[in-house]
């Protein structure tokens, strides 16, 4: 059995009057996420997870931030077409863990909603999908409000 890991990080900015979309699931909040695509930043750090699992670089060498075909996409086209492109090659996802640090709001209510949406994604049981919120204890860009991030790590088996 070949095994393979994979990790993940993204970041987005908070601006006022945008979504904020996490993992497919809209938060209601005052400030949302800015960015060229709907700026799901841990549905980034998850394709770039398993992208990063194949070697096959990264979600701005298969989606460019240029491009007018991308903007505002929602991305769970993004996670899918890695996922597929990991199918194709043999490989199937076993488990992913990710970490979304953000100040404000809390997220914990959301947390079933995130790891269902998350897993509908990926083609996943919720059991082996699990997600992380921390605090940036109020330090740095993400402490003081202004911006997001999130961080991912899957693993694969293939044949
Ligand atoms: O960052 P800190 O360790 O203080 O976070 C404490 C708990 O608060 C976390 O374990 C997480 O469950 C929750 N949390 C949250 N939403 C956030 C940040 C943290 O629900 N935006
Ligand atoms: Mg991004």
């Amino acid at each position: 059995m070949k095994l393979r890991i994979g990790q993940g990080w993204d970041t987005h900015r908070l601006e006022a009057g945008r979504p904020l979309i996490l993992g497919g699931v809209t938060v209601p909040y005052e400030f949302g996420l800015a960015g060229h695509s709907d700026a799901d930043v841990l549905f980034h750090a998850m394709t770039d997870a398993v992208l990063g699992a194949l070697a096959l670089g990264d979600i701005g060498m298969h989606f460019p931030d240029t491009a007018t075909e991308w903007k505002g996409a929602n991305s769970l086209q993004f996670l899918q077409h890695a996922v597929r492109l990991a199918r194709e090659r043999g490989f199937a996802l076993i488990n992913v863990d990710s970490t979304v640090i953000l100040e404000r709001p809390k997220l914990k209510d959301f947390r079933g909603a995130i790891r269902h949406s998350l897993a509908d994604a990926l083609g996943l049981s919720p059991e082996v999908v699990s997600v992380k919120f921390k605090t940036a204890e109020k330090v740095g860009p993400v402490g003081e409000g202004r911006s997001c991030e999130a961080q991912a790590a899957v693993l694969l088996s293939g044949d």
